[in-house]
C-alpha cells in the first residue's frame, strides 16, 4: 500500500464528506471577530496543505512550505487564542494550553516528516480533520463560545 494513496481512514468522516477538503461549519463561529477569522485561515491553509501534498505533481519543498505556512499561523493563532481568553478570565485556560501545546509538538514532527520526503495525506488529513478539527476546534474550542459571549 503506497503510503501516497488518498484513502481516507474511515473515522475522516468529516473530509469523506466533503472529498478531502475541510469545510468550516457555522457551529465553529465564536463571533469573535479575530478568532472566526483566524479558524477560517487555518481551514485555507490546511486545505493548501492537503492539496499539496494530495497533487499528482506534489514536491517535497511544496509540501514543506505548505505546512510551514500552516504552523506559523497556528502559533500566531494559539498565542492570540490564549491571550483573549486570559483576558476575559476563562477558567480553563492551562488546560487550554497544554492542548495547544501538543497540537505544535505534532504539527513539528509533520514537518519533519515533510522534509524528509515521509509524510502520507492520510498521517496529514489526521491531523488536520481528527485533531485540528474534530478533537480541538469542535470539542476544545467551543467550550470557551459562551464565556466569550458573557464578556459581550
Ligand atoms: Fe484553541
Ligand atoms: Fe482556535
Amino acid at each position: 500500500m503506497s503510503s501516497r494513496r488518498h484513502a481516507m481512514d474511515p473515522k475522516l468522516d468529516s473530509l469523506q464528506a466533503t472529498q478531502g477538503r475541510l469545510i468550516l461549519g457555522p457551529e465553529l463561529e465564536s463571533g469573535h471577530e479575530l478568532l472566526d477569522r483566524e479558524h477560517r485561515e487555518l481551514f485555507a491553509l490546511g486545505n493548501a496543505a492537503l492539496e499539496a501534498l494530495a497533487r499528482p505533481d506534489s514536491s517535497r519543498p511544496a509540501v514543506h512550505s505548505a505546512l510551514d505556512a500552516l504552523v506559523v499561523h497556528l502559533v500566531r493563532h494559539f498565542t492570540d487564542e490564549e491571550r483573549v481568553l486570559a483576558q476575559c478570565g476563562y477558567e480553563h485556560l492551562e488546560e487550554h494550553r497544554r492542548a495547544h501545546k501538543a497540537l505544535l509538538a505534532r504539527a513539528h514532527e509533520l514537518e519533519m516528516h515533510a522534509e524528509a520526503g515521509t509524510i502520507s495525506i492520510t498521517e496529514l488529513a489526521e491531523y488536520l480533520a481528527h485533531d485540528v478539527v474534530q478533537m480541538h476546534l469542535v470539542k476544545t474550542d467551543r467550550l470557551f463560545f459562551p464565556s466569550l459571549r458573557a464578556q459581550r
